[in-house]
């Protein structure tokens, strides 16, 4: 790995620039060993036996996302619960008290997210009926509306690999890929097969407060990243970090490309009725979702506290001249952007959580009103359709 320091800087650019080879990041184990055939001790760490009633639920994917949390804030190691139905590598939730702040690995991509979810709702060592859920992850990002190190928040989350995917596209399909919805012909039309998870619409007006809230966070940024901005020509690629109020996209594949992108782009305007746009693209929001939506509609959780928070850690299309192949091989983390990336997760989301913490009595503990239609696609919450995107 090439080291930075302010002076080396446009060498160590050079030298990524010129490196022939693409940079394969190693698959690391997880910090959390799997205990071989010892039996694991479910429960709480304190004895209690009485379900745990968190005011916010952190939802980290994967380890990385989880250690920035006890890093700054030691006390979420005060109380650990352990569930069954986790992550065999992530069974931990860890806490910082009985009626504070919770902090649960998922696991990722769409499979693991929603089962995890939908484990910790069902487990009766917790009661989630007034949590707030909030996914604190990192994502990447689409250089029309975003850029790296920013934060965002999204009203909705549609799953974008619930699609017919063509190898070779008909002429006139011109600028998109082989993605187009179930049941249609081509790319730009509603879907008529329907599977339930496509789109899931979250509480606009906390989505607005989480967002106030995290622009009092001094976001970081570092010079390879800004370097690497200037590659683009997309005025709202080439931003310093800021938090961001734009929507997500769900998706199995870990793709990169201008063609996918643009073709994503274009399913997020039919599933959301030209009122979402993605700007950022990640591997489990649809499927957390959907494990808290079923929790909700047996009174296990409330859909209506959920949070999308996803930093930007990388670009899902390469800059002109470089390709797409090395857009995720040799760029994705290769330029600095994982980092801040991580560390604007943390300094955003922290004073959203310290909102409702402080605020939990004057405000959050009785739920946040709005005005937007919130849940699935099947509108389970609200026969009458209101304001559906
Ligand atoms: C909770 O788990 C963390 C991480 O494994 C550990 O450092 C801490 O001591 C545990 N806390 C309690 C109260 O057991
Ligand atoms: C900003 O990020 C850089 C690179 O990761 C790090 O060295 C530095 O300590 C960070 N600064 C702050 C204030 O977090
Ligand atoms: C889509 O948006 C249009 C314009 O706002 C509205 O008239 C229409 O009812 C919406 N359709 C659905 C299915 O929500």
């Amino acid at each position: 790995m090439v080291k930075y320091s302010c002076l080396c800087l446009a060498a160590g650019l050079l030298a990524i620039l010129s490196e022939a080879k693409p940079q394969v990041y190693p698959r690391r184990a997880s910090p959390i060993a799997i205990p071989g055939n010892v039996p694991i001790v479910y429960g709480r760490s304190d004895g209690c036996k009485s379900p745990v009633t968190p005011k916010v639920l952190i939802l980290a994917t994967y380890f990385d996302e989880a250690n920035i949390w006890p890093a700054g804030m030691p006390e979420i190691y005060n109380l650990n619960v352990t569930v069954k139905g986790l992550m065999p590598n992530y069974p931990v939730v860890h806490c910082t008290a009985a009626n504070g702040v919770c902090l649960m690995v998922t696991g990722q991509c769409v499979i693991n997210s929603a089962t995890t979810m939908l484990a910790m709702a069902h487990s009766d060592l917790f009661d989630l009926r007034k949590s707030y859920v909030m996914v604190a992850g990192i994502a990447g990002g689409n250089p029309e509306y975003t850029s790296t190190g920013s934060v965002t928040f999204a009203r909705y989350a549609a799953q974008g690999d619930i699609q017919f995917e063509l190898a070779s596209v008909p002429p006139d399909w011109q600028g998109t890929s082989g993605y187009f919805p179930l049941g249609t012909t081509g790319p730009n039309q509603y879907p008529t097969f329907i599977y339930g998870t496509e789109v899931y619409e979250v509480n606009q007006a906390l989505r607005h407060r989480a967002a106030t809230m995290a622009k009092k966070a001094k976001l970081n940024d570092t010079a390879v990243s800004q370097e690497y901005r200037t590659r683009y020509t997309q005025p709202a690629a080439r931003k310093s970090p800021g938090v961001q109020e734009c929507d997500t996209l769900t998706t199995n594949v870990f793709w990169s490309g201008a063609g996918i992108g643009e073709t994503m782009g274009i399913y997020y305007t039919a599933m959301t009725n030209g009122t979402g746009i993605y700007c950022s693209t990640e591997g489990e929001d649809s499927g957390w979702l959907a494990g808290l939506f079923r929790a909700t509609v047996v009174d296990r959780a409330d859909f209506k506290r959920a949070i999308i928070m996803r930093s930007i850690s990388n670009y899902d299309r390469a800059p002109p001249g470089i390709s797409d192949y090395d857009n995720l091989f040799r760029f994705q983390q290769g330029v600095g952007s994982y980092a801040i990336a991580l560390q604007n997760l943390y300094l955003a989301g922290k004073e959203v959580v310290d909102d409702i913490v402080k605020n939990w009595e004057s405000t959050f503990e009785k739920g946040f009103a709005t005005k937007n239609y919130i849940g699935d696609i099947y509108n389970t919450f609200d026969e009458k359709n209101i304001d559906y995107g």
